[in-house]
C-alpha cells in the first residue's frame, strides 16, 4: 500500500498530499495554461480556452487540484461549489497524464478534493459525463462504491442544447459522503 504525508497549512487552507511519489496540491493561476496545454495531450477531454484553466484556478484554487510528478503535471481536477448548492462540489474537468492513468490516480484526486477544508460543508460530489466516456463513468461509480455511498446518473444537458455536434451531457450525483475524520 502507498504511503500519504500531508501537511496543511490553515493561514492560507493550502494543502498538499504526497502518495507514493506523486504531490497533490492546490491549483494556482500559473497552473491554467499548463492544465489547457495537458487536456490537448491527454486526448479525450473536451479543452476550453486557455483563459478558462487560468480563470478556474484564479478564482476556485480552494477547490481545484494539481497531481505532480517530479515537478511534472500528471493529473488535475478542477472543481468549484455552486452557488446555490452550497453541499455540493461540481467536478468540471478531472484528467490524468495517459503516463499514470488506472493506477489510482483520479480517485485519489477525488478523494484530496472532498477532503479539502473548503470541502468542510460538502456532502455531494456531481459531474457532467458523456455516454461515451466509460472511464469517467467508472470512475465516479468506482468513488461512490469506495465512499460507502450512491451514485445516481440523471439527464442533464441534452445534445439540443449545444450549437454544435456534442454528445448528451449526463449528471453523475455521488452522495451524501461523510467528511473525512482529521
Ligand atoms: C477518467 C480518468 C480521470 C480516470 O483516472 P485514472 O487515474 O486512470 O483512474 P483510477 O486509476 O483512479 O481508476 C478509477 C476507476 O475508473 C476505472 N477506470 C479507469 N480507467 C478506465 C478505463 N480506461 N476504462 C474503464 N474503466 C476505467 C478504474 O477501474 C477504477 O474503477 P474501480 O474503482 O471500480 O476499480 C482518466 O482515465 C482520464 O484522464 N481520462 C481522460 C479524461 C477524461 O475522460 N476525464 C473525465 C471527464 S471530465
Amino acid at each position: 500500500m502507498s504511503k500519504t504525508a500531508t501537511t496543511i497549512d490553515s493561514k492560507d487552507n493550502n494543502v498538499s498530499e504526497q502518495t507514493g511519489d506523486i504531490i497533490y496540491r492546490a491549483a494556482t493561476a500559473a497552473d491554467g495554461g499548463v492544465m489547457w496545454r495537458f487536456v490537448a495531450e491527454a486526448g479525450v477531454l473536451e479543452q476550453n480556452p486557455s483563459y478558462a484553466y487560468i480563470l478556474m484556478c484564479q478564482h476556485f484554487g480552494d477547490t481545484c487540484l494539481v497531481a505532480e510528478r517530479d515537478g511534472e503535471m500528471v493529473g488535475f481536477v478542477l472543481a468549484y461549489i455552486p452557488p446555490r448548492q452550497e453541499d455540493t462540489i461540481f467536478v468540471w474537468q478531472v484528467g490524468v497524464s495517459k503516463k499514470v492513468r488506472g493506477k489510482g490516480v483520479g480517485m485519489r484526486l477525488l478523494r484530496h478534493l472532498m477532503a479539502l477544508p473548503a470541502c468542510r460543508n460538502v456532502r455531494y460530489l456531481e459531474a457532467s459525463v458523456t455516454p461515451s466516456n466509460k472511464p469517467s463513468q467508472n470512475l465516479f461509480r468506482g468513488f461512490a462504491k469506495r465512499s460507502g455511498t450512491q451514485c445516481r446518473k440523471m439527464p442533464f444537458f441534452p445534445s439540443e442544447f449545444f450549437p454544435e455536434p456534442h454528445e448528451s451531457e449526463h449528471l453523475y450525483r455521488v452522495g451524501p459522503i461523510e467528511w473525512p475524520e482529521a
